[in-house]
């Protein structure tokens, strides 16, 4: 009774047109939005293991892994609630600001709350960039939390409501391949501005202001999106918009839908306090679990702190900023295989495959370090032959990660959601992802601290948990237009019963009968 027996062919409807070059050109300069995302997941672990930034900012911290003396636990070198502060802050500010960008996103566009996000961006790596005291760096980075909720909240529905569905997976993962350049971009500066001496970590943080200006001025020459121009009453530019993206005149049929989906949902007064009741829970329970999940692979301990965690198990400072660089091209490129197939095989086939996949090499990780220096011991020096064993798994495990939790965990939500709820529903998204991306920044280096390597077990526990939900309860949303989706949860062998049954086979009728779907 696995929830992949509901099929695209026979709850879908399929619209005219093409995938034009307005669509392509729209995705992509919209999908520049998870370059400010992915810059500052990538930038916090190279700085705070650049010793001219721990002696400026955090001191003590540096006098203890100078002298760190081989008898000394390794695994606690970094343990330090503030330095942890300094990349998790951001994630509580973005928390917040999610919330609010629902309203933005609703009623001013989705242009407006990319535009702001860029600006509240550009003012945080302005105070990073020229910090000369702690506070200063934590407003900084307060800063950029609040611009990436605000980017986060609306370029994912923005590219799930401009993509045609059939190519609606492909266009609407450009965020996350945008969010691993950026961690690239980061991870690749971090490699060169720590060898520029006592400065470097200056050029870092202050980088973030190009992405900044890039989404500014994207959201200024985008369009608006038909859905959000009916949602504010532009019918007639709405339709025009529709035509030209599209490449055809005949989109009557799915202007139609979207009007009908819109005049449903002002019928909803308040997003809030709807999205709690009992018909929308399958949509809020993934709302809530698919990001949850997504934190819980264990990926951002690879991301914030690939540096760190290579240094503590025996690389020395270079070698574990290049391992970390070639832990972020293996992100990029494997999110391209999801771009290529995630329309094909589906959602469902690539959350498992990636499920097993990063399973897998959690325990191998686990297994390597364990048996070479055992529980009690330092992780010491690691002989070279290991320590690019040990890289190899962890690429294996990032690639498994690059395309399936990463980008499906920004796509399935943005195209679950029916319209009237669909701002406030992925402000909980963003939120529940930020909660979880804070959550780990903050106890990873307690929880290495003194689990040590069962850590990564501990992560593999999670990885079952998750896959075996996806499995029974993700329903498959491949090729279902985005305001038809509603069919997919009427006839899933578990959400079904949330439903009012009349209007379940009423619907399953309607798709029947349309069997050209896309
Ligand atoms: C996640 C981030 C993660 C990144 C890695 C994103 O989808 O939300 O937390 O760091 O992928 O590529």
């Amino acid at each position: 009774m696995a929830g992949g027996v509901i099929t695209p062919a026979t709850s879908g409807k399929d619209y005219p047109g093409n995938l034009t070059r307005s669509v392509i050109i729209t995705c992509v300069i919209a999908a520049t939005g998870g370059l400010i995302f992915g810059y500052d997941l990538g930038i916090s672990g190279g700085v705070i293991s650049m010793n001219s930034f721990l002696k400026k900012f955090f001191p003590a911290i540096y006098e203890k892994q100078q002298s760190t003396k081989p008898s000394d636990n390794q695994y606690c070198t970094f343990n330090d609630q503030i330095l942890t502060l300094f990349t998790s802050s951001l994630y509580l500010a973005a928390l917040f600001s999610s919330l609010c960008a629902s309203t933005i996103t609703r009623v001013m566009g989705r242009r407006a709350s990319m535009f702001f996000g860029g600006l509240l961006f550009a003012a945080g790596s302005l105070f990073n960039g020229f910090a000369s005291k702690v506070w200063m760096l934590i407003v900084g980075r307060l800063l950029l939390g609040f611009g990436i909720g605000c980017a986060n909240q609306s370029v994912p529905i923005y590219l799930s409501e401009v993509a045609p569905c059939r190519y609606r997976g492909a266009l609407n993962q450009l965020f996350q391949l945008t969010i691993t350049i950026g961690i690239l971009v980061a991870n690749l500066l971090n490699y060169f501005f720590a060898k520029v001496g006592g400065w470097g970590w200056r050029l870092s943080l202050g980088g973030a202001i190009v992405p900044a200006f890039i989404i500014m001025l994207g959201s200024c020459v985008l369009p608006e999106t038909p859905n959000s121009l009916i949602e504010r009453g532009h019918i007639d530019q709405a339709k025009n918009k529709l035509i030209k993206l599209r490449g055809v005149s005949n989109v009557d049929e799915e202007f139609n839908d979207l009007i009908a989906a819109s005049e449903a949902s002002k019928l909803v007064e308040h997003p809030w306090s709807n999205i709690t009741k009992r018909k929308y829970r399958p949509q809020l329970t993934m709302a809530i679990c698919i990001p949850m999940f997504q934190q819980l692979t264990g990926m951002n301990m690879i991301v914030f702190y690939a540096p760190v965690l290579f240094q503590t198990i025996g690389f020395k400072t270079e070698a574990s900023l290049m391992s970390s660089l070639i832990t972020g091209i293996v992100n990029s490129l494997a999110t391209l295989v999801s771009i290529f197939t995630v329309d094909k095989v589906g959602r469902r086939t690539l959350y498992l495959e990636g499920s097993i996949q990063l399973f897998i090499c959690q325990i191998v990780v686990a297994i390597a370090i364990g048996a070479k220096f055992g529980f009690g011991g330092n992780p010491g020096e690691l002989p070279k032959l290991y320590a690019a064993f040990v890289v190899v798994v962890i690429c294996i495990f990032v690639a498994g990660f690059a395309w399936s939790w990463g980008p499906l965990s920004w796509l399935v939500p943005s195209e679950i959601f029916p319209l009237e709820i669909r701002s406030a529903a992925q402000s909980i998204t963003v939120s529940v992802n930020m909660i979880f991306t804070f959550v780990i920044a903050q106890v990873f280096t307690l929880l290495l601290c003194k689990l040590r390597f069962f850590m990564f077990l501990l992560f593999a526990v999670f990885i079952v948990i998750m896959a075996i939900f996806m499995y029974y309860l993700l329903p498959e949303t491949k090729g279902i237009p985005i305001e038809e989706m509603v069919v997919v949860w009427k006839s899933h062998p578990v959400w079904k019963s949330y439903f009012d049954q009349s209007s379940a086979s009423a619907s399953l009728e309607m798709g029947n009968k349309d069997k050209d779907t896309c």
